[in-house]
């Protein structure tokens, strides 16, 4: 079965066609960040009319380059929620348009279920259950996967995403948006004990995180160091940051593990490109004898193939929508898909 997915929930238009949920046929992706980074982050006016003007470009090379036409399509996926809703709308009324003019199923699908099965195109073996760390831009959730379409959430960030955190740690030691992985780069180099970091505790939860005082303790520092007129080695910061930012995640997704008694482990989102939680969580894995599953970098990022794969579940399941399918800013990966 020939899944075409398209997503446009933040600053990446992108469109692919997977088989079976599981075989990349082609994936592009048109990246709007240089033009967000002249502003320090997503403008999404901007991000609304970039997808407006790339999509239907975007979605026609993928179909070519996966050598099939709409008519081969057995089903067309879109990112429905959550993410800019300006941004989602371009997505979703495109592939509205698209299956209501082929008379294809509709099929919705949610931001980070996407992220979670961007595992299964790489590891035809992987099925639920399984225990995932979705870390990106927007969100931190360790979700327990029961099957390709029941979620529960186990933990969550209280305040920012931890991708949010390292682009503002970033921004603060002056990298350009978004600054996440500069950060990582210039941690490889630097002394990841040089500076203690705070770790704020959650109350009423154990596997919660909070990230919002780390970049304050960022801006500390640096402005401490400013005042003594000291030089700050930002390496050093760099690698204190990314050892706390990676043991606060890894230590509550293994101790939901244990409770849980969850043996399989899977990372999910654009900051499971992190080489310090990739290393974390391989360490911790091992340690335990959990299976782990890391996605390839190449899928960690915003794409369509995920979207096709998540789809591809989601229309077993019977999770397809009509005409009046909307957009949703903000929507829980539990909510029922619609
Ligand atoms: O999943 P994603 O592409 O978009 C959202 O759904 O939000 O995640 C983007 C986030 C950005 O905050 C970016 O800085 C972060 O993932 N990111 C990283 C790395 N690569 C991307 N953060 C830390 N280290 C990285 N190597
Ligand atoms: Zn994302």
């Amino acid at each position: 079965m020939l899944i075409l997915g398209i997503e446009s929930s933040c600053d990446e238009t992108a469109a692919s066609v997977v088989e079976d949920g599981r075989r990349v046929l082609s994936n592009v992706v048109a990246s709007q960040v240089e033009e967000h980074r002249l502003y320090g982050g997503v403008v999404p006016e901007i991000a609304g009319r970039r997808h407006a003007e790339a999509i239907s470009g975007v979605v026609r090379r993928a179909l070519e380059e996966a050598g099939v036409t709409l008519a081969d399509v057995d089903g067309i996926a879109v990112t429905y929620a959550p993410g800019l809703i300006g941004a989602l709308l371009v997505g979703v009324s495109f592939a509205k348009g698209l299956a209501l003019s082929t008379d294809k199923p509709l099929i919705p699908v949610h931001h980070l279920r996407s992220h979670i099965a961007s595992n299964y195109l790489a590891y035809p073996d992987l099925k639920p259950p399984f225990l995932c760390l979705v870390v990106s831009g927007g969100h931190s959730h360790i979700v327990k996967v029961d099957s390709y379409t029941h979620f529960e959430v186990v933990g969550r960030t209280r305040d920012d995403a931890a991708g949010e955190c390292y682009d503002k740690a970033a921004r603060a030691m002056g990298m350009p948006y978004p600054g996440g992985v500069a950060l990582d780069r210039l941690a490889e180099e630097g002394d990841p004990h040089a500076f203690t970091l705070p770790r704020p505790r959650v109350e009423g939860s154990r596997y919660d995180f909070s990230f919002s005082g780390l970049k304050t303790a960022v801006l500390n520092r640096l402005h401490n160091a400013a005042q003594k007129g000291e030089e700050v080695n930002k390496a050093d910061l760099c690698a204190s940051f990314r050892r706390t930012v990676t043991e606060m995640l890894v230590e509550n997704t293994m101790l939901a593990a244990e409770d849980l008694g969850a043996h399989t482990i899977v990372l999910a989102g654009g900051v499971a490109a992190n080489a310090g939680l990739r290393r974390g969580m391989q360490a911790a894995c091992a340690e335990r004898g959990y299976e782990l599953y890391l996605p390839p970098l190449s899928l960690c990022g915003d794409n369509g193939a995920m979207v096709a794969a998540q789809g591809y579940y989601e229309l077993l399941a019977g999770n397809t929508a009509g005409a009046d399918l909307n957009a949703v800013a903000s929507l829980p990966i539990t909510a029922d898909n619609r």
